[in-house]
């Protein structure tokens, strides 16, 4: 059996990572395009700098929760069984890892690598994004920027992506509000292609009503149960 998981900040919200659109969420406290965008870099570079800086100091403290652990387990069985977990991330952490998830694909890159905004370079960086930062590769100072999918930028392994959902046999969408696309879109490609498809969220996601099967809750609580249906029934 194939399975595609997207996840999304609801993943990690009970890991102390915060979500973007829920009432206190990130983007009710900064604003979007002026910390995540090419222009807002352009603009003012070391606002974007400190933004990241701050996400990159608690993502340094955060554990993750059951449900990326569930989801290391669901991976497990489904290769013990000759069958796949596609897990795609929007998320830019690294909880997913943490947890023990083999292969993690992060369609809005990885808030734990810097990359060389002259050569697009990139390296494993926990510590701070700062102007002096030499690239090691092109030897530039003053492109230190998060190795990050910002709006107006192109996801990341987008023809993997669609490779895999057009293998899966369900498609679980988990802690994501559908509002970015494509991510968004990927239900609607799952339908379209017959695939059965479920939302795992605290709440209605803005395209719940494509999913076929829905469960609503904390993902600690509901994303372990899920798996532990999925593979019972393995
Ligand atoms: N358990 C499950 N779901 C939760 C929990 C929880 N404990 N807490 C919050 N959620 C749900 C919310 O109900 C919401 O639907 O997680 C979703 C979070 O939605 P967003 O904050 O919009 O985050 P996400 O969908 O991942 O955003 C997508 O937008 O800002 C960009 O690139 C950024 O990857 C991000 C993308």
């Amino acid at each position: 059996m194939n399975i595609f998981a997207l996840t999304g900040a609801g993943v990690s919200a009970e890991s102390g990572l915060g979500t973007f659109r829920d009432k206190d969420g990130v983007w009710t406290k900064y604003d979007l395009n002026d910390v995540a965008t090419p222009e807002g870099f352009a603009r003012n570079p070391a606002l974007v700098r400190d933004f990241y800086n701050a996400r990159r100091a608690n993502l340094a403290g955060a554990q993750p929760n059951a449900a990326h652990a569930a989801l290391a387990r669901l991976e497990t069985a489904l290769a013990a069984r000759g069958g796949e977990l596609f897990l795609c991330t929007q998320n830019v952490d690294d909880l997913h890892e943490k947890a023990g998830s083999g292969r993690v694909i992060h369609m809005h890159g990885e808030l734990a690598v810097t990359r060389c905004h002259h050569c697009a370079a990139t390296w494993p960086d926990t510590g701070s994004l700062s102007a002096d930062t030499v690239c090691a590769a092109c030897g530039r100072a003053g492109g230190a920027r998060p190795h990050v999918v910002w709006f107006g930028e192109i996801p990341l392994f987008m023809d993997a992506i669609e490779d895999a959902l057009a293998r899966a046999d369900l498609f679980v969408s988990i802690g994501t509000s559908g509002s970015v696309y494509p991510a968004a879109g990927f239900v609607a490609e799952a339908r379209a292609m017959g695939i059965a498809t479920c939302e795992l969220n605290l709440e209605p996601s803005a395209n719940a009503y494509v999913f076929d099967e829905k469960r609503y809750g904390a993902a600690s609580a509901v994303v372990p149960a899920w798996v532990e249906g999925v593979i019972a029934g393995l």
